[in-house]
């Protein structure tokens, strides 16, 4: 027993802790060892039941219990579900035993409870949870294409009934810190982290009932079963609720959930078990959890972590760098923004820009955003006060004297760009780190205005900055490790998950979603409608629809950044491709005078600055037609495809090094679907519409040539792409 991961603690009063402490790994999660020490430990309780006053059930690691083992989760497939059915059902069991066994046991939740840790408290009789620092419960499986397996469904529904369950805990996959968790009763009571264990050991000496209200007489089901008329008028709301999930995207996982949930609270305890073990079976071996898995939890992990942080060239580890003073120049949209993150972050923050007015409004937009999070109370006047106070707006470059950063976010002109920094080179810090937020204009280029190149970096922000958590940094040519490193750091102190890629006129990011606007704006040339390319955009799973986010984006700016990359390809005297949204783009904005939200017209109508509706003058403009109507499937996979092969190529020129960034970067920074996992991550995972078993790079390369057959060589798969289906065998 010595080596048992739930370690045991008799005391006088009878009552045992048991602290869960996997020797092999930083947190607790449902492996397999988990399954044996578990199974032992119910085991011993029950032989030793008569001489135990209660059970203390809680961790010594930082979180409670870290959730489902996701990395064998990964690897199953179809011919693996009996297998884990088998599992799921013994854990379960497991679970079932501890809550009936007649002695009451609480779980005293030292830090985070997600998942599988909620489901583990869930079989508690009783919850009481730490006010600490990172402690939060919650059932995030959804987020990762999956449902709460280990009875999450079925107790949750039984505790709270389905119009709560479903939408606010199991479909939201929302966690809850300590007093949203009391407030939505998911816990019982909350205390101190030092009162933890004798909080829990106090309720133990109230000689509670040892057994859940689903197995006494007489409990019916919070809320009335389905049949009830109480529940009719909410049902209806459950499937609006889930497209809202999905956005439409065939994520399968919320359909899952509901179903468990409705087909589980209409039958016994055991059957509903049984219920929930097929639906999970059935998303772990599909392969759209694998995807989510992949990148919201191996990939995210990764770069969240500074994956990508060099070492010095020696091969020594470069010391990390702490920020106290930045400049940020120009407070336009984004320096105010950027000002706001690095304030918020406790740097030292000087907003330049041309006129004080200017300078002043940036500094306004943080006000704003202050005073918006006190009225919600977010936070105190006492934090928000200092926030502020560390925003300086101004015109004077001197102000800017002993910044170890500088961030440029003036217009995007090469020539104004090196001309701001020439402006404050020599009065910054010697070594300070100098970034640009160009989303364009290649960073090599750039840093030849200044005097120390090799400190010069891309430091390319997200709208609205303070709530975008992407960052892509772009090496240019001559930045060192060292220069790297400091802005892995920055990014990772104002809480943003960094991306690195190399130098590449629209890096990874603006070249890439420029590849799905072009692809959904050129279906208008061929006379689409426009509201059936909407309605493919948002079938895929894209966050915003292609017009909508061209009308966002603004149709000027797409015209300026062709051009602009007209004219360097004619410099270098090289081919530039024109594509057929070109003529779309400029059609809208130099013959219709609609050029996108800014304006007031775009692709959309807008009344006092909202979308009202398509502009109906875009099927008499574009000659568009009902008529004409291609699968639904093949303008869902044009805009998918794009993107993709937009990558590969990336990949291939060495822009983008490494499958993480590029698949964090597409999700989290231009809303490439998130059921797929990612740029990279759909094409190697590649699954057909509808299939069980992915194909992978091979059924990739087979629907890019099929694409490339109707729509044009643009989708024909790249001699990489076809190289990597020959290897798959
Ligand atoms: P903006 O037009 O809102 O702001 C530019 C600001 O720079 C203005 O306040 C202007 O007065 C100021 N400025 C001009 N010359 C200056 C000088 N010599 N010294 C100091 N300030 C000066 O532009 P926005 O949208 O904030 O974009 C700024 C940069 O960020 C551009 O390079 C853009 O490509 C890039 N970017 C923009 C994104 C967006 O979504 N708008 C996203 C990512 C990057």
């Amino acid at each position: 027993m010595s080596d048992n991961m739930f370690r045991w603690e008799q005391d006088g009063d009878g009552i045992v802790t048991l602290t869960m402490d996997d020797p092999d790994h930083g947190a607790n999660t449902m492996n397999a060892r988990f399954i044996d020490d578990f199974s032992e430990t119910v085991g011993r309780i029950e032989a030793e039941k008569e001489s135990i006053k209660g059970i203390v059930l809680t961790s010594a690691k930082k979180s409670f219990f870290g959730g489902g083992d996701l990395k064998s989760m990964i690897t199953a497939g179809p011919g693996d579900a009996e297998e884990l059915f088998e599992r799921s059902m013994q854990i379960k069991g497991r679970m079932r035993a501890l809550e009936t066994l007649g002695v009451p046991v609480v779980a005293a939740i030292n830090g985070a409870a997600l998942g599988g840790g909620l489901e583990l408290a869930l079989a508690c009789h009783h919850r009481v949870m730490a006010d600490a620092r990172g402690a939060k419960v919650g059932l995030p499986e959804v987020t990762l294409g999956l449902l709460p397996g280990g009875g999450g469904i079925v107790r949750t529904v039984r505790m709270f009934g389905l119009a709560q369950a479903v939408p606010n805990i199991l479909m939201s996959g929302r966690s809850f810190a300590p007093d949203k968790a009391l407030k939505a009763g998911l816990v019982d009571e909350v205390v101190a982290p030092e009162q933890l264990v004798d909080s829990a050991k106090a309720w133990i000496k109230t000689d509670p009932e040892p057994s859940q209200p689903w197995d006494r007489k007489g409990w019916t089901l919070p809320g009335g079963t389905i049949s009830d008329p109480a529940l009719a008028g909410v049902l209806p709301s459950f499937p609006a609720n889930m497209r809202k999930q999905t956005k439409g995207a065939p994520s399968p996982a919320p359909r899952a959930i509901m179903a468990a949930a409705v087909e589980g609270s209409q039958v016994d305890f055991a059957t509903a078990e049984k219920i929930e073990a097929r639906y999970f079976v059935s998303l772990v071996t599909g392969p759209i959890a694998k995807n989510m898995i992949q990148a919201f939890f191996f990939d995210m992990q990764h770069c969240s972590s500074g994956g990508a942080r060099p070492k010095a060239a020696d091969g020594s580890e470069i010391p990390r760098t702490e920020f106290t003073k930045v400049g940020v120049l120009g407070a336009g949209m984004m320096g105010a923004g950027i000002a706001y993150v690095c304030a918020k972050a406790g740097i030292e923050v000087v907003l330049k820009d041309v006129e004080q007015a200017s300078a002043d409004k940036g500094k306004a937009y943080s006000e704003k955003i202050e005073a918006k999070a006190l009225e919600r109370g977010r936070t105190t006047q006492e934090k928000s006060d200092a926030l502020l106070a560390r925003i300086t707006p101004t015109t004077d470059p001197q102000a800017l004297a002993g910044c170890d950063l500088v961030i440029e976010a003036v217009f995007e002109s090469p020539d104004l760009k090196k001309k701001v920094f020439q402006e404050i080179e020599d009065i910054v810090a010697p070594d300070a780190l100098l970034g640009s937020n160009t989303s364009t204009l290649p960073i090599t280029d750039l840093a030849t205005g200044v005097k120390r190149p090799e400190d010069f970096i891309g430091l390319h922000f997200f709208s609205p900055v303070d709530k975008m958590q992407l960052v892509e940094i772009i090496k240019g040519e001559k930045t060192t490790p060292e220069t790297l490193a400091k802005a892995i750091d920055l990014t990772l102190a104002i809480r943003k998950i960094p991306i690195v890629v190399n130098d590449s006129r629209g890096f990874y990011t603006s070249r890439v979603i420029g590849t799905f606007v072009n692809e959904a704006i050129g279906m208008l040339d061929e006379g689409i409608e426009p509201s059936t390319i909407e309605q493919a955009g948002r079938i895929a799973g894209y966050p915003a629809a292609p017009l909508q986010l061209s009308d966002e984006l603004n149709l000027n700016l797409m015209l300026k950044i062709r051009d602009t990359a007209r004219e360097a390809a004619a410099a270098a005297g090289e081919e530039f491709v024109e594509v057929s949204s070109d003529r779309v783009t400029a059609k809208m904005v130099n013959e219709l005078g609609r050029s996108g939200r800014l304006a007031g017209a775009g692709f959309y109508d807008y009344t006092d600055g909202t979308r009202a509706g398509l502009w109906p003058g875009l099927r008499e403009a574009f000659n568009t037609s009902p008529d004409n109507a291609p699968p639904l499937q093949d303008l869902v996979d044009r805009m998918i495809f794009a993107e993709v092969l937009e990558t590969q190529k990336c990949v291939d020129e060495g822009v983008i090094v490494d499958d993480a960034d590029a698949n964090i970067g597409s999700i989290i920074g231009i809303g490439f679907p998130a059921w797929t996992g990612g740029t990279r991550q759909y094409a190697r995972n590649y699954a057909a519409p509808g299939a069980t078993e992915p194909s992978g790079y091979k059924g990739f390369v087979a629907r890019a040539e099929e694409l490339a057959a109707k729509y044009g060589d643009h989708f024909l798969p790249t001699e990489s792409l076809r190289q990597a289906a020959a290897e798959q065998g």
